[in-house]
């Protein structure tokens, strides 16, 4: 086991680095708690790097796809950037047209945070969000706690806390690509332990529907090929460009899998595990060739972000996301990886 601070680049950020007694590591930022490597074995026992990322960590500050960040207060979308909560109105930056996506402007994912080595292999950066922080009320605590263990797992373990009432719903935005080539994720074959998911409208917002997934191109209840369904003609993949869409899961908890994904060539297998009600299945539509380890072309990796209802604070209905003032938020998301 191992957690150490490896380098401090050029403009101030620390990488950390975690290994666990099976050569399994990740490298770690104080800028966007960014998960930036992670290297797992493949098949014949060498190390592959399944995230994508930047080689030079300082690229960070310019990334527009949110690459292994930290993302808060809220992630995905909130329609119309706007929500009201006991009785006011509260604006939030809008970075996605009209709308908000992944905390704003300057979201969880553009910040540095303080770093503590906590365990053997487990590193923790929190921060202090302000009030008013791209809109949100309140003065919020966050931190998110990075560990491997030797069972081959990364665990992420999210707190947070407010001095009023706020909404809070973290998640980490690793690309994976389980061949460790960035190719394309279409020969991957995914799992999702959902029977629904979110309907969406022309802005990617959930519409409140929920969609039954049975027969349709969006059923991923037994492992399928990535690539088998994501060129039907169906109004959701068209809006989407692919697949981009809020699975709700099916009961179940963190000592289940609630999800999972593989790499044929590699054959490297991905499980998640969550306390998290639902999960964003999203295969990377909107990358464009963005320059980092790899060349990170549209469906060459994807993303399998534990989350809460998009745009639940306007849907409480669906769920609360509120964190009451003084109160615990705690979650809790395991990757683990095996080979088959
Ligand atoms: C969303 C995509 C969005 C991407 C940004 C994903 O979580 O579902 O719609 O474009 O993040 O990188």
């Amino acid at each position: 086991m191992k957690a150490e601070l490896k380098k401090i680049t050029q403009n101030g950020i620390k990488v950390f680095e975690i290994e666990n007694d099976n050569g399994m590591r990740a490298e770690l930022l104080s800028y966007g708690a960014i998960i930036s490597k992670l290297f797992v074995k493949d098949r014949n026992g060498n190390l592959v790097d399944v995230v994508a990322g930047y080689e030079n960590e300082d690229d960070y500050a310019s990334d527009i796809c949110y690459f292994g960040a930290l993302v808060g207060r809220v992630c995905n979308r909130t329609a119309g950037a706007k929500f009201s909560l006991d009785g006011v109105t509260y604006e939030l930056a809008k970075n996605d047209g009209n709308n908000h996506l992944h905390g704003g402007v300057e979201g969880f994912n553009k910040k540095e945070y303080s770093a503590e080595i906590v365990g053997p292999a487990s590193i923790k950066f929190s921060r202090i969000s302000p009030n008013k922080e791209e809109g949100y009320p309140g003065t919020m605590t966050v931190s998110v706690t990075y560990t491997l263990t030797n069972d081959n797992a990364l665990e992420i373990a999210y707190e947070a806390t407010s001095d009023k009432r706020t909404p809070c719903a973290l998640t980490n935005h690793s690309y994976f690509n389980l061949d460790g080539d960035f190719e394309s994720v279409l020969d991957h074959e995914v799992f999702i332990d959902a029977d629904k998911m979110s309907d969406i409208d022309e802005e990617l917002i959930p519409t409140g529907k929920l969609i039954d997934v049975k027969g349709t191109p969006y059923d991923f209840r037994k492992p399928k090929r990535v690539g088998k369904d994501i060129g039907a003609d169906d109004r959701l993949l068209h809006i989407a460009n692919g697949y981009d869409f809020n699975f709700v899961l099916n009961d179940g908890g963190i000592d289940d899998v609630r999800a999972s994904a593989y790499g044929k060539k590699s054959g490297i297998l991905l499980q998640v595990f969550t306390t998290k009600p639902c999960i964003q299945f999203y295969t990377g539509n909107f990358l464009s060739g963005e320059k980092g380890k790899k060349v990170y072309k549209k469906q060459s990796a994807l993303c399998l972000e534990t989350q809460n209802f998009p745009n639940a604070v306007n849907m409480p209905s669906l769920q609360d996301v509120v964190l009451k003032a003084g109160e615990l938020y705690s979650s809790k998301t395991k990757y683990v990886f095996s080979t088959k």
